[in-house]
Parts: C-alpha cells; sequence; structure tokens
C-alpha cells in the first residue's frame, strides 16, 4: 500500500474540509442542544457529492474510492458527526448495498437519487429486540405472491424522519432462521408505513433517529433485494463496509477534540507557561496523536482491502473496535487538557466525547467486532 495520496484524494479531503468549516461549524452547537437534523447542509452535501462517493457515475456517483471516502468521513466528523452518520449510512449501508447487491430496476429507480443525496436512505435492521442479536427479527414479510406484507417495529433508526427510501431486514420464514430473513426496499409514502418517535439522545444529537411501524404494509416482490432469502447476509456484507464508515467517525471525531486540544495547550498559561510547555500535557498530546495515526492506519488497510476486493471483514471489524475506543479515550483526555472551559459547550470537546460514544454501540457493539474478529481468525 502507498501512504503517499494521490492528487485527487487530497483534493476530496481539502473539499470536505472546507465545507465541513465553512458550512457545518456555524450552527453546531445550537443543532446540537436543539436536537436539530442539518437538513440543509446535508443537502449541500449531496451537491457536492459526498452522499453517494463510491457510486459509479452511471449511477450519478462519485466513482471515487474507499480511501477517498474515509477521508472525507474524518473531515466532515471532525466537525459535526451528526452530519457525517448520515453520510455514513447513505454511502456505505444504502448506496453500497444497493449498487452491489440491487437490481438493474431498484438502481435505476433508488440507487440514482440516492446517490446525489436527492433522497436520503436509511437500513433498518435493529428492533426493540434485536440489536446485536440480528438473527432474532421479529418483523415479518409474509410472501403474498407478488407482494410481501411487512408488520413490525424497527428501533434506532439513522435517517428514520429525514429518509425516503428505507431498506427494512425482515423475517419471512422463521423456521429457515437467518436464511428466510428479506431485504426489502420500502418506500416513505407506502400505506401503512410510519414514522415513530424520535429518540432524544447523548451524542450525535443533531442526527435524527427514530423508530419506524409497519402495519400490513404492501411491499412488492420487485423491491427485495437479491433472492429470496438473502436479507441476513445482504446486511451482514453491508455491515462489514459500513464499519470503515463509523471507524472514520470515530477517528475524525478524536483528531478534531485531539485539534481542539493542542491549540489550547499553544494559548493558555498556567504556571507562568503555556500549557504545551508542561510535560504532563505534552505527554498527553503524543499518546493521543499516536492512538490517532494507529487508528488511521486500520482504517486505510480497511479500506484499501475493499478497494482492491480482498477480503476485508476482519481488517474493517478491527479498525472499528481500535477507532471506536481510541474516540474515547482521546476526546476525554481533550477535556482534561481543556480543564473547566472543556465541561461546558462553547468549547466543542464536550460534545465531542458525547458523541465518541455511539461510535462503539451502533453498527455492531465492540462485543460484536470481537467476535467478527475472533471467527476471521479461527475459521
Ligand atoms: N459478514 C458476512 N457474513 C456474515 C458475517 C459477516 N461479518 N457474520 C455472519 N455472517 C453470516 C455467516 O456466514 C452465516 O451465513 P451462512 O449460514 O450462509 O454461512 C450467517 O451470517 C449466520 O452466521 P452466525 O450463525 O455466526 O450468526 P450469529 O447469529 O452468530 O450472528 C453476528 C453473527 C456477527 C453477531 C451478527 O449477528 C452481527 O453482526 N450482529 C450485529 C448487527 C449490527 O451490527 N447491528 C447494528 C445495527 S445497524 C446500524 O447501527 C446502522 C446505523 O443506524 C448506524
Amino acid at each position: 500500500m502507498n501512504f503517499e495520496l494521490t492528487e485527487e484524494q487530497i483534493a476530496v479531503r481539502d473539499a470536505a474540509r472546507e465545507f465541513a468549516n465553512t458550512e457545518l461549524l456555524p450552527g453546531v452547537i445550537e443543532r446540537d442542544s436543539e436536537a436539530k437534523f442539518p437538513a440543509e447542509q446535508i443537502k449541500k452535501m449531496g451537491e457536492l457529492g459526498f452522499m453517494g462517493m463510491m457510486v459509479a457515475p452511471k449511477y450519478n456517483g462519485g466513482g471515487m474510492d474507499s480511501i477517498s471516502y474515509v477521508l472525507a468521513m474524518e473531515e466532515i466528523s471532525k466537525i459535526d458527526a451528526s452530519a457525517s452518520v448520515c453520510m455514513s449510512v447513505n454511502n456505505s449501508l444504502v448506496c453500497w448495498g444497493l449498487e452491489q447487491f440491487g437490481s438493474e430496476e431498484q438502481k435505476e429507480k433508488y440507487l440514482k437519487k440516492l446517490a446525489t443525496g436527492e433522497k436520503i436512505g436509511a437500513f433498518c435492521l435493529s428492533e426493540p429486540e434485536a440489536g446485536s442479536d440480528a438473527t432474532s427479527q421479529r418483523t415479518t414479510a409474509e410472501d403474498k405472491g407478488d407482494y410481501y406484507l411487512l408488520n413490525g417495529t424497527k428501533n434506532w433508526i439513522t435517517n428514520g424522519n429525514s429518509a425516503s427510501v428505507y431498506i427494512i431486514i425482515a423475517q419471512t420464514d422463521a423456521s429457515k432462521k437467518h436464511k428466510g430473513i428479506n431485504a426489502l426496499i420500502v418506500e416513505r409514502d407506502m400505506e401503512g408505513f410510519v414514522v415513530g418517535k424520535k429518540e432524544d439522545k447523548m451524542g450525535i444529537r443533531g442526527s435524527d433517529t427514530h423508530s419506524l411501524m409497519f402495519t400490513d404494509v404492501k411491499v412488492p416482490k420487485a423491491n427485495r433485494i437479491g433472492e429470496d432469502g438473502f436479507g441476513f447476509t445482504f446486511a451482514m456484507t453491508t455491515l462489514n463496509g459500513g464499519r470503515i464508515g463509523i471507524a472514520s467517525q470515530a477517528l475524525g471525531i478524536a483528531s478534531g477534540a485531539y485539534e481542539l486540544a493542542l491549540k489550547y495547550s499553544k494559548e493558555r498559561k498556567a504556571f507562568n507557561k503555556h500549557l504545551s510547555e508542561h510535560q504532563a500535557i505534552q505527554f498527553k498530546l503524543a499518546d493521543m496523536a499516536t492512538k490517532i495515526d494507529a487508528a488511521r492506519l486500520l482504517i486505510w488497510q480497511a479500506a484499501f482491502l475493499k478497494d482492491q476486493k480482498k477480503n476485508f471483514v476482519k481488517a474493517a471489524a478491527m479498525a472499528k473496535l481500535f477507532a471506536s475506543s481510541m474516540a474515547q479515550e482521546v476526546t476525554s483526555e481533550a477535556v482534561q487538557i481543556h480543564g473547566g472551559y472543556g465541561y461546558v459547550k462553547e468549547y466543542h470537546v464536550e460534545r465531542l466525547m458525547r458523541d465518541a460514544k455511539i461510535t462503539q454501540i451502533y453498527e455492531g457493539t465492540s462485543e460484536i467486532q470481537r467476535m467478527v474478529i475472533s471467527r476471521e481468525l479461527l475459521r
């Protein structure tokens, strides 16, 4: 692997950095405090090509590699992790899943609009009783000949209210266990589909996380992704890629907090010298920077393997496991360096510390990542 970025990758990273600083930074504290979805900003991200970065140009995407995507994810996440989770789900779970496994008709009808951000997508696996234990789906998709009858509830769905295209994982034949599960594309205005309550979250408060309810929703067979019974493999395979996006989000949150702490340490004086002149602070900064670089290398490795069409399952899970716990440590240290200022909202690091926690939970908890890694090691 060549660690030198190409001119195109640098341009993508710089464009994401510029956008984050000019368009996302203003108002990020207010959006967090009011739990307001960054709708205008996401629209602009779509116009700039950040919502379907890896999608082929023939489906209106950017045709970029995964390295460009993780660079952009890091930059957006440094400033606004609520915007970056919307971006991550749309790019890695919805667009990638549809492009890899969807029919030509589904790509024409849905992917083309998702790739430009004209429509936002949601990936709906979690349920009140099936988060980590993904085979225990209670949502049912009964086979009725030319359509499925969808009934059930999904929980903690990112983009729950802002989306208009939803990929729903549901059980068609419980006797076949995970091989009886299907992935269905559901549109926002299908009869019997209701968006439920919005979650009042600890972090990523600007992202809209909702429950979804389905009562006798008729989903045409043409909206099933892949063959009958492919839904669980679809979800697992898509999540493998999604974990690279969330790892990059964790990396961005950590590097954002680190950059703020570094700057603050050069400005703030204590005991007649800058914080940065105290060895206790220097050592903290050294540890933070080392951990951030280690996470970045794991993420780039996973992205590189994915681009090479090699097995990236273990690398992606390792990247997410390491980056998400690293983000906990680094954001906490950033608050520590800021002292009392770090504990109040205007200095950003307290938000980043709250935002970091979710990266250890969604798209598979840290415990799930260890299961995925050990399965790959032992098989
Ligand atoms: N990649 C591809 N296939 C996989 C896989 C992976 N990582 N893990 C399992 N599979 C396949 C297996 O090969 C097996 O298929 P076959 O029978 O055809 O061989 C099948 O799935 C079942 O495997 P297991 O019996 O091992 O399944 P399990 O019940 O023990 O669970 C698990 C495996 C890894 C724990 C899985 O349930 C899992 O990943 N759970 C976490 C789900 C998750 O990430 N949820 C987060 C919700 S989505 C989200 O957060 C989006 C958001 O809003 C941000």
